[in-house]
């Protein structure tokens, strides 16, 4: 479908949008070239962490962010490793944000530590500076690190951040699960200037992510931090698998930290690799479909599309859009269920954790905390936004939005 045979606003919800199959919100994008690699190794003989993962830490390096790298088991695991790694010691508080997926809290309590949830900003939904310097202020928490996320792949206010945890002598983790390929006035998310040893970036390549190991994860930061990382990423051995059984290995050993087994396997890596190498060329389809449903819901009066700020590249994971409420019949609800009917998958990114039994009955937190997080979750909707999708999917998905609006918009 063209932009030219998009129904007309006015369209009664009818049979029109509805697509010949459904679209799912999400798909990995698995070239020949992933397969034959992933098969490689599986000739080869050495399945687990080895040759792969190295090749794919230096070129990661090299390729997108200035930093030492550690490929490890997922981006739950970089973020835990990183807390570890950067001293955050147990029956202290972490701030981080509510509009997250669980396990950026999860880690924060497997930590030992409790997440203290600071409300958003309502531009891009990412961490609030405003709220957290506040929190660090006139809070009553003891905190040992901050914990944003770039939400959507939106960088954070980055230079804000960081500058308050420099004040108060705060390590920063950041979780870029979503960001891969963004950057911030210029410098690459995942770049850790000057060797800053109070920092830590975590990527997932969870299998929709903006590239993919199939289940996967990094942490970047200066070298030591990377070490001490790696250390506790391995059962806390001195030496790796193939370190020990590799040609040139030893068979001996030191335990030196009781460590977690969060290492990334050769399979997963040779993937890594393969979707490392068209990165670019990834980035730059979901950028574009960012741009044409910006143009396509532009005068669309009933749907804010998401901010994009001048000093940042955006990685495009995400493309949220929040429906203005007021001015239609339904509620969000509603209106991912009509998107479904005319074969469109969506999500919502994401219900608040501080909403969330745990979190909610373990802090106490009521309906009236966090303003900002708890409003705009009510009218959140993530569209379908992958390198997979043709031009015609793109159209297919504003079409329908369109419809469905026009079918429920309030009349005044
Ligand atoms: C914001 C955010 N943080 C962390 C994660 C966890 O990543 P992983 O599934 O690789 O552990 C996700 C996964 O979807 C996420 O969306």
């Amino acid at each position: 479908m063209t932009e030219t045979e998009i129904p007309p606003a006015e369209t009664p919800l009818t049979e029109t949008a509805r697509r010949a199959g459904f679209l799912p919100f999400a798909l990995p994008t698995v070239e020949e070239e992933d397969i034959e690699e992933v098969v490689g190794v599986l000739r080869s003989g050495w399945l687990t962490s080895g040759p792969e993962i190295k090749a794919f830490e230096q070129e990661l390096g090299a390729e997108v962010t200035p930093a030492s790298a550690l490929a490890v088991s997922s981006g739950t695991a970089a973020m835990h490793l990183a807390l570890t790694s950067l001293g955050v010691t147990p029956g202290r508080s972490v701030i981080t944000t509510p509009l997250t997926f669980c396990s950026t809290a999860h880690v924060i309590e497997q930590s030992g530590c409790r997440p203290v949830f600071v409300d958003v900003e309502p531009g891009t939904l990412n961490l609030d500076p405003v709220a957290v310097r506040a929190a660090l202020e006139h809070g009553r928490h003891d905190v040992a690190a901050i914990l944003p996320v770039h939400y959507g792949g939106h960088p954070c206010e980055l230079d804000e951040i960081l500058g308050i945890a420099a004040v108060h002598g705060l390590p920063v983790v950041e979780d870029a699960a979503h960001a891969f390929g963004a950057a911030f006035r210029g410098t690459p998310i995942g770049a850790v200037p000057g060797e800053d040893e109070h920092r830590a970036v975590c990527f997932s390549l969870y299998a929709t992510k903006n590239i993919t190991s199939g289940e996967g994860g990094v942490l970047t930061g200066a070298r030591p931090v990377v070490d001490t990382a790696r250390l506790w990423s391995q059962h806390g051995m001195s030496r790796d698998s193939w370190q020990r059984y590799g040609p040139r290995g030893s068979w001996d050993y030191e335990v030196v930290v009781p460590g977690f087994k969060y290492n990334m396997s050769d399979l997963q890596a040779a993937l890594a690799r393969t979707q490392l190498r068209r990165w670019r060329a990834l980035q730059e389809r979901r950028t574009a479909i960012a741009r044409r449903y910006t143009e396509l819901f532009d005068g669309l009066d009933e749907v804010q599309v998401p901010e994009c700020r001048p000093h940042v590249t955006h990685a495009w994971h995400l493309f949220p859009v929040r429906l203005r409420l007021p001015q239609l019949t339904i509620g969000r609800a509603e209106f991912i269920d009509e998107l479904r009917r005319l074969g469109i998958g969506t999500s919502v990114h994401f219900i608040p954790l501080h909403q969330q039994p745990y979190y909610r009955d373990r802090y106490g937190h009521g309906s009236g905390d966090l303003p900002v997080a708890s409003a705009e979750f009510e009218r959140l909707i993530s569209l379908p936004i992958y390198p997979r999708m043709s031009a015609a999917d793109v159209e297919d998905v504003a079409a329908a939005v369109r419809q469905v609006v026009a079918a429920h918009r309030r009349r005044s």
